[in-house]
């Protein structure tokens, strides 16, 4: 057994602690949901788990696939063992089909499907409300280097390519999502979390949001879509 030492940071949705061994981090999934920069709150039964074992299959297929992650194996039904990153305080978006902030912000057509994916960045910053920025932010405020910025967009654009095609084949629509990189000594490694929470899938055939969204949007069944979601990509929950 792992044991889990000081609690480091305590996000929406998941809590991180230190272990016996300072490189090894361990990744505490809760029930907790949260929309709207933590305005709206739920603790939805089972949804931890679910997560746990939804980021664990995605991180292994990457890994398998070329992008290195900080995923190293699952302890229990809601936790995994990670490498300690360095974490930059941004969030890389992919989105293939328009929907969400990009609608509001810029007043585009929902469902516009984009002919190549479109990358933004985003500051980590919930008392700003994690504002749009550009690549000379970053550099400006010394966030990261031009060479971390060009890493982020060609492993976060990688990661799409890849996942666009494991869930067509399960008949299932990727159309955007949000990762976050960190340092580990010169590399950067894709950290946090690949799962429902953070990102929007849509049935192929239906259309329907099987993601968040029905959180936000009070549809009902979140965690059974996540199951949905999981079921239809061959993982065993
Ligand atoms: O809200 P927005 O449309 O910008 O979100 C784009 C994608 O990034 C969605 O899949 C959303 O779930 C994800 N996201 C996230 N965490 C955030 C912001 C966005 O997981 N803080």
């Amino acid at each position: 057994m792992i044991k889990k030492g000081n609690l480091l940071s305590e996000g929406k949705a998941k809590s991180l602690f230190e272990t016996e061994k300072h490189e090894e981090l361990m990744m505490v999934y809760r029930d907790d949901t949260s929309a709207f920069d933590g305005k709206k709150k739920e603790a939805l039964k089972g949804k931890g788990e679910i997560n746990n074992i939804f980021n664990a299959h995605i991180m292994d297929y990457l890994a398998n696939n070329g992008v290195e992650t900080h995923h190293l194996k699952t302890v229990s039904e809601n936790e995994s063992l990670v490498q300690r990153l360095d974490m930059l305080p941004v969030e890389c978006v992919v989105r293939n089909i328009a929907t969400g902030s990009i609608c509001r912000r810029l007043g585009v057509e929902q469902g516009l499907n984009f002919e190549e994916p479109l990358f933004e960045f985003f500051l980590k910053d919930d008392d700003l409300g994690d504002p749009l920025i550009n690549d000379n932010h970053i550099i400006a405020f010394k966030w990261g280097t031009e060479k971390e910025i060009e890493t982020m967009k060609e492993k976060t654009l990688a990661i799409n390519k890849l996942l666009c095609e494991k869930f067509s084949k399960a008949g299932l629509i990727l159309v955007d999502y949000k990762v976050e990189f960190g340092r580990r000594g010169d590399e950067i490694i894709l950290g946090d979390e690949f799962t429902p929470d953070g990102c929007r899938i849509w049935d192929q055939e239906t259309g329907e949001s099987l993601d968040k969204d029905r959180f936000r949007k009070d549809l009902g069944n979140v965690v059974e879509s996540y199951q949905i979601v999981a079921h239809k990509l061959g993982i065993s929950i």
